[in-house]
């Protein structure tokens, strides 16, 4: 008997899910426990929030989805190439001009012309097209973080892990920002996924959905709006539980 056709369920459920974290544990070589059973599981493409109190272990789990730390206990499953962008840029951009930063996390095989041209098509893609020569302090801080993001768009990045990104902002840059991360979660050919962390509650209005990070686990993924909702501080500054 030959193959059968593949109904349209079968094909979409083959598409591995961008990220699911199984029961991760991690503790700092002090033996402080950070992340205790923590699972998270991102089914498609988008703009994902997390948000919890200092300490909560969100930077922990990043760092750990992005390789940089190994877990004691648990899975990673993703087939995305990660990239991580922090709060301050100023940490993560080493080289003088846009192009040359650009540069260092480019592929060795490629040549002279691929390079350039996968550099004017990142920030091409952050909106800073001709930026190339630009020295990078004479950028602003919003237009630093948008390099960052380039940074990571350069290196074919599909998930980016996205560090309070907008804590040092103004309100423009802010949105800018996350514009701009909303639509390459949400364009039409491969969409990327952005884990977000954020103390900023207004941030949860552009989400497609949050969840709560507590001692080192996270809650369910609900809606931006009923996650912010939640935890609105009531009159007389008590945060509803
Ligand atoms: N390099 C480190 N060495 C030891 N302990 C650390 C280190 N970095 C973080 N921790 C501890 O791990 C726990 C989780 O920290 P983490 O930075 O992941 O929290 P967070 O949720 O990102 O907090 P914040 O909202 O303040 O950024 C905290 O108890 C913190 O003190
Ligand atoms: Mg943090």
């Amino acid at each position: 008997m030959g193959p059968q056709p593949l109904g349209q369920a079968t094909r979409l459920s083959a598409v591995p899910p961008p990220l699911v974290v199984e029961n991760l544990t991690f503790s700092w070589p002090g033996g402080s426990s950070a992340l205790q059973a923590c699972s998270l599981r991102i089914e498609r493409p988008g703009l994902w929030m997390l948000v919890g109190s200092n300490g909560s272990g969100k930077s922990t789990l990043l760092r750990l989805i992005a390789g940089l730390l190994q877990p004691s206990g648990g899975a990673i499953h993703s087939e995305l190439k990660p990239a991580l962008v922090f709060q301050n840029p100023d940490h993560q951009l080493l080289l003088p001009s846009c192009a040359s930063d650009l540069q260092l996390g480019l592929p060795e095989h490629l040549s002279a012309v691929q390079r350039l041209a996968r550099i004017e098509g990142a920030l091409e893609q952050v909106g800073l097209d001709g930026f190339a020569g630009r020295p990078i302090h004479t950028l602003s801080g919003g237009q630093k973080q948008r390099l960052a993001i380039a940074g990571a768009l350069a290196t074919d990045a599909q998930l980016l892990l996205v560090d309070e990104p907008t804590a040092l902002l103004d309100p423009t840059s802010q949105q800018e920002v996350i514009a701009l991360i909303r639509r390459l979660c949400s364009r039409e050919q491969a969409p990327l996924t952005a884990l977000w962390i954020t103390h900023r509650l207004e941030e949860l209005d552009h989400c497609d959905a949050a969840a709560r990070m507590d001692a080192g686990r996270i809650g369910p993924w609900q809606s931006g709006a009923v996650l912010r909702a939640g935890l609105t501080p009531l009159p007389g500054g008590r945060a509803k539980r």
